[in-house]
């Protein structure tokens, strides 16, 4: 697949997964607070500045961010995909916050000033781009000297049970392609931290720090793991849709099996691992 066709998918998965991101919103948020807590308290958003969140999806980092930036500051949230930026909107709404401007951006052709922000915000955005580096090289020219980028992207696919063990069993049945190695975009595309490092070095930017945030994925039961994935996972999430019943079944059963070592009190807890960096 040549990156033109990587885009149109990402682009066609995007608008297929939205209306389900959206409804999964709250969840997903309650998972990943750690990641989003982290970026804001490192982005250290100041009174009266402009932010860009990429990627934004349904928006509630940068919404975050809003509230801290004041009636002269401004959040610019943005995502390439219409619908998922039609969710933030109505998040927005939901939360009252006014100092936003919702565009459509793709990250890797970033349609504003160079110079013209103050920080960058990107979650589980920049791994999922065919032209990584272009993409990081844009963030740079936009910020302003000094300016701040703070993004997270998935750790190693072995610190993510919470992915790879339906994306294993999908792959190891055929239903699913196995994953490329980088530069090809996916879930674990920025998974190493050297890598990651290297590309936002040569975007530009001098002093990048990274850490590694835990997560833990709480599900039911292996059934509500599944849906879980068909609502959120990108291409492997309608991988997963497009299952016959019988072929679901005989995934959920194995999967039963392998959530076992993870059994609480209350379900399951699956781990997963971030990779989030500061950059400057
Ligand atoms: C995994 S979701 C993350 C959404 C949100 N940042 C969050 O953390 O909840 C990935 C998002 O990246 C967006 N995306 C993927 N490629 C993009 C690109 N080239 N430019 C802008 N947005 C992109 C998708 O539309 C989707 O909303």
């Amino acid at each position: 697949m040549d990156s033109e066709q990587m885009q149109t998918m990402s682009y066609e998965v995007a608008e297929a997964i939205a209306p389900t991101w959206e409804r999964r919103r709250e969840a997903i948020e309650e998972v990943t607070a750690p990641v989003r807590a982290w970026m804001v308290e490192r982005l250290a958003p100041r009174h009266g500045e402009t932010v860009l969140e990429l990627a934004a999806g349904v928006g509630d980092t940068g919404f975050e961010v809003a509230a801290r930036l004041g009636e002269e500051g401004m959040l610019i949230s943005t995502d390439f995909s219409p619908r998922m930026l039609e969710a933030a909107r109505r998040r927005g709404a939901k939360l009252g916050v006014a100092n936003v401007d919702y565009r459509v951006i793709d990250a890797q052709r970033i349609e504003l000033a160079a110079d013209s922000v103050d920080g960058v915000l990107c979650r589980y955005g920049f791994m999922l781009m065919p032209d990584q580096a272009a993409a990081l090289a844009e963030t740079r020219r936009v910020l302003r000297p000094g300016g701040r980028l703070a993004l997270a992207v998935w750790g190693p696919p072995e610190r993510n049970p919470f992915f790879t063990l339906v994306g294993a069993e999908m792959v190891a049945r055929g239903l699913f392609p196995p994953p490329q190695p980088p530069p090809a975009p996916g879930l674990f595309s920025m998974d190493d931290e050297e890598r990651t490092t290297a590309l936002l070095h040569d975007a530009g930017f001098d002093d990048v720090q990274t850490e590694e945030l835990p997560v833990a994925f709480g599900v039911t039961d292996a059934g509500a793991y599944l849906d879980f994935v068909a609502d959120t996972a990108g291409p492997l999430a309608l991988a997963v849709r497009a299952l016959a019943d019988d072929e679901r079944e005989r995934i959920r059963a194995r999967l039963e099996e392998a959530l076992a070592p993870f059994a609480t009190e209350r379900g399951y807890e699956v781990p997963g691992l971030a990779l989030a960096a500061l950059a400057r």
